[in-house]
């Protein structure tokens, strides 16, 4: 192997409120040797997530947080560059939880390979990977959509919610998106056939136009921010209305989480189910999720939109930017 320089991304200063570059620090070390059993990975691409702000806090949650002056992980796609593995081979393009550097070792469990005849493979860091399953799950087996019902969806231009605004139009759904500009709004009109979408920054009044954009109501809302943006969708939900709740991003970079209305009573008088939800609790259905994402792909019924950031010295600079909104679909950095 010709470069043995492998760069790193490492944690070296836990965020308050919105995370910046003093937070994060690229170093060099070397590769280490690589053991029967393993594969040595040039990473191609790296997933950016709202999921990591969690973990650059000292807190107990779903998944441990991330140590100081260690490198961050995430979701990866690479190339296997040298085997002494039995089952992957120099060439296979596999996806797992990976180190942000240029070069991992890897044990075989650790990853999984690639069809790469399905779509490229960054894919399997988006709609056919993590995000994809996300939307797939969340909105089928909580959201239960019905032909004819109001599906919105926030954080609708996102990895996840661009997906589940598509899904539910498969289903039959009347889709509404809740988006951060208008570019991103016409994108989901105009190219993934949402029915309405709403710019929440400049909406003057976001309930007002939620409820002349759904006259029949919400029967389902797909939650991927909370704070303001749902606590106006919330008071307009239909009896027996579902609520997967994805994510908050919104609330991420509280250091006090703000008290909003008390949702309950509307919850209780219109009979509706509320449900937070960790796509890894579907984790024994993943292949069946994938499958039915691709054949959807292929049938050509779901399209996909990257964010792509260039160089491994950026990613830093995409995660930040996802709290900007500079993302328009799932961010990714490409590393080689
Ligand atoms: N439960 C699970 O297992 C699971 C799995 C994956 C993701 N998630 C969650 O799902 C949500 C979407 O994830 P993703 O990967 O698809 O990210 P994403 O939507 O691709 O990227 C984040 C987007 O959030 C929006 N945003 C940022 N700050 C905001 C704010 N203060 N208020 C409203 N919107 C804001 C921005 O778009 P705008 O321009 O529209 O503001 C930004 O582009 C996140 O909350 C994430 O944590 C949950």
């Amino acid at each position: 192997m010709e470069q043995q320089i492998n760069r790193q991304i490492l944690l070296i200063k836990r965020p308050i409120g919105i995370p910046d570059e003093s937070c994060f620090k690229l170093v060099t070390s070397g590769i280490p040797q690589l053991l029967n059993g393993h594969v040595l990975i040039q990473t191609r691409f790296l997933s950016v997530d709202p999921y990591m702000r969690g973990r650059m806090n000292d807190r107990k949650s779903y998944i441990r947080p991330f140590q100081l002056d260690k490198v961050l992980n995430g979701g990866i796609v690479g190339e296997v560059i040298e085997s002494k593995s039995n089952n992957f081979f120099k060439g296979d393009f596999v996806v797992g939880n990976l180190d942000w550097q240029d070069y991992s070792i890897a044990e075989e469990k650790e990853v999984r390979k690639i069809n790469h005849e399905i779509a490229p493979v960054s894919t399997a860091l988006g709609i056919l990977g993590m995000p994809g399953l996300t939307a797939y799950f969340g909105l089928v087996e909580i959201g239960q959509p019905q032909i004819n019902e109001t599906v919105v969806v926030s954080g609708a231009a996102g990895a996840v919610g661009t997906i589940v605004g598509q899904i539910a139009k498969i289903h039959g759904c009347h889709v509404l998106g809740i988006a951060g500009s208008d570019k991103k709004t016409r994108y989901l009109i105009d190219e993934l056939g949402f029915d309405t979408a709403i710019n929440y920054r400049t909406a003057p009044h976001l309930r007002k136009a939620l409820k002349e954009a759904c006259p029949d109501g919400v029967d389902i809302y797909f939650d991927n921010v909370g704070g303001d943006i749902s606590d106006a969708v919330i008071s307009l939900i239909n009896k027996f209305a579902r609520i997967p709740l994805c994510g908050q991003i919104s609330l991420y970079n509280e250091t006090q989480i703000p008290t909003g209305p008390r949702i309950q009573p509307r919850l209780l008088t219109y009979s509706a189910l509320m449900k937070g939800f960790i796509v890894h609790n579907y984790a024994d259905r993943f292949d069946e999720g994938i499958r039915q994402l691709a054949d959807w792909l292929k049938e050509k019924k779901l399209k996909y939109a990257e964010n792509v950031v260039e160089g491994l010295e950026n990613a830093s600079k995409a995660f930040i930017g996802l709290f900007a909104g500079e993302n328009l679909g799932k961010q990714l950095v490409k590393v080689s």
